[in-house]
């Protein structure tokens, strides 16, 4: 009774550890669909003509983003080891081998939102300051995002 008990016990531990890694994954994801909400959801959106310009959406998806890449760092320190079930993009397991210079990637994200401070005011400022942000970005995705489909 006690072997079962012990048996049942540890199974339902190993379960447990798999459940909090994929949430550590979802968590880990949703950060980044939180920063593609304000990029591509309000920014890429205007751009394309798909919603009229919108000051104020503008300066809140901003106000937004700058508080999200902070939470990066942080976010990412438990490593999952495992992907977010069906998802197009994954985090590579070389985060969890080059942890500072993950972290590197980080500061410039923000450097670059915030020299867009106050200078967006149409489609065309809006349009520059969507490159600078999406090429640093890009900087840490072409080294620690894989595309899974
Ligand atoms: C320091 C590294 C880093 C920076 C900086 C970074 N990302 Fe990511 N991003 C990742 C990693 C790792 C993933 C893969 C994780 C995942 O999707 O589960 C990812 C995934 C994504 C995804 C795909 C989410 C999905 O549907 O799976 C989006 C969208 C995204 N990032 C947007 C952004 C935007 C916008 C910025 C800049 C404002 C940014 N990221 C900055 C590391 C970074």
């Amino acid at each position: 009774m006690r072997r079962i008990a012990l048996v049942v016990g540890t199974m339902l531990l190993g379960i447990g550890a798999v459940m909090a890694q994929q949430e550590v994954a979802v968590q880990q994801q949703n950060l980044m669909k939180a920063q593609g909400k304000d990029m591509y959801g309000v920014f890429g959106k205007i751009l394309k003509g798909e919603i009229a310009y919108d000051q104020a959406a503008v300066d809140a998806a901003l106000a937004d983003l700058e508080v999200q890449v902070t939470k990066i760092a942080t976010t990412f320190t438990p490593n999952p080891k495992q992907n977010v079930k069906d998802a197009s993009f994954g985090a590579s397991q070389k985060i969890w081998q080059n942890k500072s210079d993950f972290e590197s990637k980080i500061p410039p994200v923000s450097k670059a939102i915030a020299e867009q401070k106050g200078k967006i005011k149409d489609s065309a400022s809006l349009k520059t300051a969507y490159d600078a942000i999406q090429d640093k970005c890009t900087g840490c995705h072409d080294d620690y995002r894989v595309k899974l489909k």
